[in-house]
């Protein structure tokens, strides 16, 4: 059968394609790719910012009607292609229609994403030796606020972390996909959790604890706007990976004998989760030492600090918790890199050590603008946004969405419901039947409908 035939490079070479060996495999690195900075940093941040519990419900809606549906899809038809992100759709797309471009847009997003990600990670990253060294263990925000403006504002720093951060990633992707990716996200999501149980319990045990949780938890209608509800979906698509083909990539490594919809289930629900957890890690501490929410993307390196520095223990908790965001991120950038990796392997026979050095060349160039945005770059803007805030707002806001409508329109309109079928219940295997009906109607019209809507209106068209 053509989707079980390994790609032209690697049937040349006489191997099978690398893929995810176990079941848990498939799990821990999917999550890896979901759960990542979007969990603890972003999520954190733009909740505060935005309202909190009122948010949280629109951010739920779009994860289960936008978020679920594209993120079946992109898997199911990278397991069928056993493909790079391009050559996936090249292959299930009838001759000579350009819907490979979605996976070529998806390169381009992976590049502006990972430009700003390993920027951010490379904060963490020197968070956790900073941490572990005592230096920004102030509960006063003004000293901590110093402490954040000094790394960032250092050119030089800042160009180091990112770059040890892409040489760690790079590093792990030399081993492949099941001695790389997976063996690492086996061993970091069980250690995600278990940190993260830890400091949620700690924070909840503070006195005044309680404020926190009604931010998270108690509804103000008034905050929500379409400009809101535009960074909520953004915020979905950008958690669960998908809109840019990580999903396909990932998807062409799963199982044949994997369970698709459930998988994908357990993955969006354990990503909720985490979030939920982070939350309830982060804003009762907040509340507990008066300090407030809505500090913007800064709240993770200006503000956290401080709250830990307040409580009991707080050095040691302070430690756990940097090194539990340089965890989330590792598994995210794997899935990043992943991306380009694959499609220069796939599709231009690259060797995977060349293809991953010459994407590490790439982005130490791209993301160089990212580190320096807070430097030497700061005052060169586009749109009225530095390069770092630029590539932030139009992946999330604008890319990602686009990519959705896409694969939506593609899998409900060209692939078809007969091929749903088959993929998703496993040639027959699996009784998947009324999920693939309730999937299809909403992909052909409800989900891209309601992403478009939200794009035009959050940007301003309509
Ligand atoms: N999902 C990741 C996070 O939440 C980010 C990411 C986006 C990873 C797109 C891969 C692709 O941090």
């Amino acid at each position: 059968m053509k989707n079980h035939t390994p790609h032209a490079a690697t049937a040349a070479a006489g191997k099978t394609r690398d893929a995810f060996s176990s079941s848990f495999g498939v799990l821990a690195a999917t999550l890896g790719s979901a759960v990542g900075l979007g969990n603890i940093w972003k999520f954190p941040y733009v909740t505060g910012a935005n309202g909190g519990a009122g948010f949280l419900v629109i951010y739920l809606l779009a994860t289960l009607l936008v978020g679920l549906p594209v993120m079946i899809s992109e898997i199911m038809l990278g397991r069928k292609a056993k493909s790079d992100a391009v050559t996936t759709l090249r292959t299930l797309a009838p001759a000579g229609q350009p819907w490979w471009l979605i996976g070529a847009f998806g390169v381009v997003a992976a590049f502006l994403i990972m430009a700003f990600y390993t920027e951010v990670a490379a904060w963490v990253f020197a968070y956790v030796f900073k941490a572990l060294r005592g230096d920004i263990l102030s509960s006063s925000p003004a000293v901590t606020s110093a402490a954040f403006k000094g790394l960032i504002s250092d050119p030089v720093q800042s160009l180091l972390w990112q770059w040890g951060v892409l040489l760690l990633i790079g590093g792990i992707l030399l081993f492949g996909v099941a001695k790389g990716i997976e063996a690492v996200t086996k061993k970091l999501m069980p250690l995600l959790f278990v940190l993260l149980l830890v400091i949620g319990a700690r924070s909840l045990t503070l006195p005044g604890a309680a404020q926190g949780l009604s931010f998270l938890f108690t509804p103000d209608w008034s905050k929500i706007s379409g400009e809101v509800v535009l960074v909520a979906m953004g915020l979905a698509f950008f958690k669960l990976s998908i809109g840019m083909g990580t999903m396909i990539t990932y998807g062409s490594y799963f199982r044949d004998d994997q369970n698709i919809p459930a998988t994908t289930l357990r993955v969006m629900s354990a990503d909720l989760f985490v979030s939920m957890l982070a939350g309830i890690a982060i804003f009762p501490a907040v509340f507990s030492f008066g300090f407030q929410p809505g500090a913007g993307p800064a709240l993770l390196f200006i503000t956290i600090p401080a709250v830990f520095a307040s409580m009991p223990f707080g050095h040691v908790f302070m430690v756990l918790f940097f090194v539990l965001a340089a965890v989330a991120a590792t598994g995210a950038m794997l899935s990043l890199l992943e991306v380009p990796v694959s499609v220069m392997v796939g599709r231009f026979g690259i060797s995977r050590a060349r293809a991953t050095l010459l994407n590490l060349l790439l982005l130490g160039l791209i993301g160089s603008s990212c580190a320096l945005s807070n430097s030497v770059l700061a005052d060169v803007k586009l749109f009225g946004m530095t390069f770092f805030d630029l590539f932030d707002y139009l992946t999330s806001n604008v890319l990602l969405p686009l990519g959705g409508i896409f694969i939506c329109l593609f899998v409900a309109w060209v692939w078809g419901k007969q091929k749903m079928m088959e993929a998703l219940s496993n040639h027959g295997v699996l009784d998947n039947g009324k999920i693939v009906k309730g999937l299809h109607g909403l992909l052909k019209l409800v989900t891209p409908l309601l992403i478009l809507l939200v794009m035009f209106k959050g940007l301003g068209l309509i």
